[in-house]
């Protein structure tokens, strides 16, 4: 049978694994988008192999909340940049995320880990956001080169996408 290669999900979770078909043409928020997928995918690991790890998942949950937060300025600058027309809708979707995100991460650092909510909250952020919000506007992400000499015009500041084989 062959494979589907429609963003594939890792076995054990719903968190899409990152494939070429995701990047988003800048290797500094691809970089932060696979970086994002595997935290996410390993805090649902962690929920479901090691329930009462609260402490673990405080840690893992932290650098989700703060990586997000960079991320989501850097995404929110580029397309401000480059004139991105729907970014007030999608500063609107890094905005509803970020205090569900903010209530989770303070529960954990009291101790008090809901994971039924903390699993539908990580898996439908990450996965859902970037095939329906950043791949669209994909054409607004990439870097511009910088204002250099002309030689520099066509250089490789316009489609910096890692070269992951
Ligand atoms: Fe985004
Ligand atoms: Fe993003």
């Amino acid at each position: 049978m062959a494979p589907d290669k429609t963003h594939r999900k890792t076995p054990d979770t719903p968190i899409p694994v990152w494939e070429p078909s995701l990047s988003v043409r800048n290797a500094k928020l691809d970089e932060q988008h696979i970086t994002l997928l595997a935290l996410g995918t390993y805090l649902i690991i962690l929920i479901e192999t090691h329930p009462s790890s609260n402490e673990q998942i405080r840690v893992v949950l932290k650098d989700i909340v703060s990586l997000s937060r960079e991320h989501d300025a850097i995404e929110e600058d580029v397309l401000e940049e480059n004139g991105c027309p729907s970014l007030a809708e999608h500063k609107m979707a890094h905005e509803t995320a970020r205090p569900e995100l903010n209530d989770l991460l303070h529960d954990a650092s009291h101790n008090f880990v809901d994971k039924a909510v903390l699993t539908r909250v990580i898996t439908e952020w990450r996965s859902n956001h970037i095939s329906e919000y950043d791949l669209p506007v994909k054409e607004y992400m990439k870097m511009k080169p910088p204002v250099a000499s002309p030689s520099a015009v066509d250089g490789p500041g316009t489609d910096n996408t890692p070269q992951h084989s």
